[in-house]
């Protein structure tokens, strides 16, 4: 379980900079009957953010109500790629609440048409049919379903096997569970379904081989043949990381996908809309899948996701058998179109790739001054991560990381808790608006935060040998 961030105010020094602002203790006092309440209200599962109370949240910025100004190196959870609350897509979305249409189910409307044609648009040739969503689980569980329905419809019941990998996430339902490979969070199911079967992630670093063929032998491993596997699921990256797998890697394995009638899916819920500097981030592997799951940074704000793929998977199920209740809220819709124009009008894809040598070579910066204690350090477009370790080990160190994302919350700069599979790593994901120079305060805040935190462990260190 993760830990959590104290919500006693405590005094931390002044900060006043061009893109960060701290002029009180943190949490602010008068904030922590609210952090109180939700600490009484909600399940003890929702805990573990730094103790902000959102106020409001513009463009870079995350504002308290007590004159805070934080630098947002969160996006939310990678939401707001165009911002937040961006000008355009809080005037779609204005437009539509006064158009007085707030929910149409799956009759038709003008909103679901306009965004369904504008991300067929963006897809690649082939895949031209989509299926609007809430959640990035609910896309990923629609794409297990889309796989196994075409598995067995080509190959029968004995083509049902799904391959995804170990330490991959796909979200905390039944199936994308089950898909998902964070084996501590899959205890509660019990009776695991044997045909998901988690192959190792070539990442290089925490799974060093990072040949293709050890995903064979390990379906092989478990009683599959490639003519039993009906789909395979991928996140395009894995978020721990951000770990990609090589590129021949995926060649292989698309090539492997096609050999077998097997539906190659990329789970782009976190990757696409342009956060790797790429406008899809299975673009950066040169294939393309025949299903891809989107959510988050698809609207930049409200709940939406959607499922694109290929006509001859996506009509697998009959008119009224594939819905969901709030399939293309129009609202969402709105705001997921707005989002998108914007992504693409302004080219923020572009600046992700521009800046991700900045962001890179300043990770790579606190890792040399760090090497023992930061075992790896990736970045693609806008995504980076700083995954610690104990001192010249692989040994995950989750206290590290949370250490240095507390000190950088005191010192105005916004992440969310550590992710990965031991919770190791400090992930980057600011809006892609974010110019230059603020990425570069933001890595000076992250790499000071760090000196702390690692001369704090340190410290302890001394204090405790005899
Ligand atoms: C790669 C990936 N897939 C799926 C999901 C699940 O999305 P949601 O939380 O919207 O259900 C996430 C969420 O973090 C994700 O990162």
């Amino acid at each position: 379980m993760g830990k959590e961030f104290s919500i006693v105010p405590r005094e931390v020094p002044p900060v006043e900079s061009k893109y960060r602002r701290i002029r009180t203790p943190l949490p602010h006092p008068d904030s922590v009957s609210t952090l109180a309440r939700l600490r009484q209200f909600e399940p003890q599962s929702m805990r573990g953010q730094p103790p902000l109370v959102w106020d409001r949240a513009e463009d870079i910025f995350v504002y308290d109500k007590y004159g805070n100004r934080w630098l947002d190196w969160s996006s939310g959870v990678l939401v707001t790629n165009a911002g937040h609350a961006d000008p355009d897509v809080c005037q779609a979305i204005v437009d539509q609440v006064n158009s007085r249409l707030l929910h149409n189910y799956c009759f038709p409307s003008e909103e679901r048409a306009a965004l369904a044609e504008c991300l067929a648009g963006l897809a690649p040739d082939g895949l031209k049919k989509v299926f609007l969503l809430t959640t990035g689980s609910e896309a990923t569980e629609c794409a297990i379903k889309l796989a196994r329905a075409h598995g067995i419809r080509t190959g029968g019941n004995g083509k049902i096997g799904i391959v995804s990998f170990e330490r991959g996430f796909h979200g905390r339902t039944l199936g994308a569970q089950q898909a998902g490979g964070m084996q501590g969070q899959k205890n509660w199911i019990v009776n695991l379904d044997p045909a998901f079967i988690n192959v190792p992630f070539p990442d290089g670093y925490w799974q060093e081989d990072t040949r293709f063929e050890t995903l064979l032998d390990r379906i092989r491993a478990q009683g599959f043949e490639s003519s039993n596997i009906a789909g395979v699921l991928m996140e395009t990256y894995q978020g721990v990381g951000p770990d990609f797998a090589p590129v021949e890697y995926v060649h292989k394995m698309a090539e492997w996908c096609k050999q077998h009638g097997i539906v190659l899916i990329f789970d782009e819920v976190q990757a696409g809309f342009g956060r790797t500097g790429k406008f899809w981030a299975f673009e950066h592997y040169g294939v393309t899948p025949d299903l891809i799951c989107c959510g988050k940074g698809i609207s930049s704000s409200l709940p939406l996701s959607a499922v694109l793929g290929r006509e001859s998977i996506m009509d697998l199920f009959g008119p009224g058998s594939m819905t969901s209740t709030h399939t293309g809220n129009p609202v969402c819709c709105a705001a997921a179109l707005a989002s998108v124009r914007k992504i693409v009008g302004r080219n923020l894809t572009a600046n992700a790739a521009a800046l991700e040598p900045v962001l890179i070579e300043g990770l790579k910066a606190i890792q040399s001054r760090h090497p023992t204690v930061v075992g790896r350090v990736t970045a693609k477009g806008l995504v980076g991560g700083l995954q610690t370790v104990k001192p010249g080990t692989k040994e995950p160190d989750h206290d590290l990381a949370q250490s240095i994302i507390e000190r950088c919350f005191h010192k105005g700069l916004l992440f969310f808790a550590p992710v990965g599979a031991w919770g190791q790593t400090v992930k980057i994901a600011p809006p892609l608006t974010i110019p230059r120079d603020a990425l570069e305060e933001g890595l000076e805040v992250l790499s000071e935060a760090t000196d702390e935190a690692v001369a704090a462990v340190h410290d302890q260190t001394l204090v405790t040998i005899p």
